[in-house]
């Protein structure tokens, strides 16, 4: 059975090709880019399936290096079925896993029960990430050579910070020796003791205790001397300020082996987001301020933020609906990311080229997956993005099983109309064949 994608906007920033083209995928492979490829097909009729992409961009499936699956333990809010589904639906075909579970994903058996699901359940492909210390509690680190052979692909404390300069120095060194990277949640818990939300006049009109730019940036500062220091590769997960864009363009250019990932959220609201005391937007990093989102999205722009990572956090409707200082940090994110940064595109302040960019082959190359590219001979994971579809964020209709999303009934342009895994179609969005 061959399929062949038609005429759609090819996108595939690994090889630099952007124009009208075809691709073609036979056997769970990509067998042909290019103009003219639907000729090939000819005389094979019967076997073949062509999708007309017509207005459509066809590019490499999503890879997102930062999801909450929440399992094990926390299947209320979200499982490994139901989180590859909403991976799925929203592009991507390669989630990594944080290790933030219950109990943590801090040892091999974890990693290897994660790893069985996910085969059996997953629709999408999953790759775990251990924790840096054990039970993530900042001390011990964890068996990091083990963690990587039962399927691991970078570790992280996620949800907590590895404060002590001690322990990060010698997670990095480890880590190093593994090719590990190590993915730091920067935040100085001293400084955020309470805080609820960024520290500015929002948190002061609200009367709750702030969030400073600080606890985030001089952790990274530390964290990038560390990683100059040791050698190792330094990921900086969900940035969010804009002393952290500075600190990383810096560090690039004197050669320092950092990656960072930034969320959509980040990318596109700011502390007023919380007025009203919206629970939905109690995110971890908070959501900052208009500069802090200029900086972000200009850090997005020229690749100093290597990759966008959806931090998808689902929780339950009571972690969400009760007091702002009871409420549970993070949104979920798989299902709108790319309508919510496609309006990035058309305002023009990001290329299509770069957002894709960001969403595939960025985030594969910095945590070392073969992922990312329409690579004839590759695995066909390959997305289809209608860029004009109009639909309103309806959260009852989420493949996740969590509904936290601050865009609720907001209408967006845009949407995910085909994802295929290894050339299986995985999502079909129900306005697929409209022309
Ligand atoms: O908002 C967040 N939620 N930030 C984190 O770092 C953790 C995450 C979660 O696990 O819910």
């Amino acid at each position: 059975m061959r399929t062949v994608l038609r005429d759609g906007r090819v996108i595939d920033p690994a090889s630099g090709f952007d124009g009208v083209a075809d691709v073609v995928i036979e056997g769970g492979r990509i067998t042909h880019v290019g103009p003219g490829a639907a000729a090939l097909a000819a005389g094979a009729e019967r076997d073949t399936r062509v999708i007309d992409c017509r207005g459509r961009w066809v590019v490499p499936g999503f890879v997102d290096v930062h999801t909450h699956l929440r399992e094990p333990g926390l299947e209320y809010k979200e499982d490994i079925a139901s989180g590859t589904r909403a991976a799925a639906a929203g592009g991507f075909t390669t989630v990594c896993a944080m290790p933030n579970t219950r109990p943590v994903n801090d040892n091999r058996a974890i990693t290897e029960m994660m790893v069985a699901k996910a085969r059996s359940h997953g629709v999408v492909r999953v790759h775990p990430i251990g924790a840096i210390t054990r039970g993530q509690q900042g001390r011990e680190l964890t068996e990091m050579a083990d963690l990587r052979d039962a399927g691991c692909v970078a570790v992280s404390d996620d949800g907590r910070c590895v404060t002590d300069a001690a322990v990060m120095r010698r997670a990095l060194e480890y880590a190093h020796t593994f090719g590990l990277p190590v993915v730091q949640h920067a935040e100085d818990h001293t400084l955020t003791a309470g805080a609820q939300m960024h520290e500015g006049a929002i948190a002061t009109r609200l009367g709750l205790k702030g969030w400073p730019r600080v606890a985030e940036d001089h952790i990274v500062a530390r964290d990038l001397m560390l990683a100059a220091a040791t050698g190792a590769h330094y990921h900086l997960a969900h940035a969010s300020t804009q002393g952290s864009a500075a600190l990383l363009r810096e560090a690039k250019a004197r050669g320092i082996r950092v990656t960072a990932e930034v969320t959509p959220h980040h990318l596109t609201l700011t502390d007023e987001a919380v007025l009203g005391y919206r629970t939905v937007c109690k995110v971890n990093p908070p959501l900052r301020e208009r500069g802090d989102v200029d900086a972000l999205i200009d850090a997005l722009a020229d690749g100093t933020l290597d990759c966008i990572a959806t931090d998808h956090a689902p929780h339950a409707a009571i972690e969400k609906d009760c007091e702002f200082s009871e409420a549970a940090h993070g949104m979920v994110g798989l299902e709108t990311c790319v309508a919510l940064l496609l309006d990035l595109v058309r305002s023009g302040r990001v290329k299509a080229s770069r957002l894709v960019d960001a969403l595939t082959a960025a985030p594969a190359r910095a945590f070392g997956f073969d992922a990312g590219a329409l690579r004839v001979g590759a695995l066909a994971d390959v997305t289809v993005i209608d860029p004009e579809l109009h639909w309103t964020i309806d959260p009852s209709r989420f493949r996740s099983k969590s509904r936290n999303t601050p865009w609720e009934g907001v209408r967006v342009q845009g949407a995910v109309v085909r994802t295929f895994v290894a050339g299986d179609e995985v999502f079909t969005h129900e306005r697929a064949s409209d022309a």
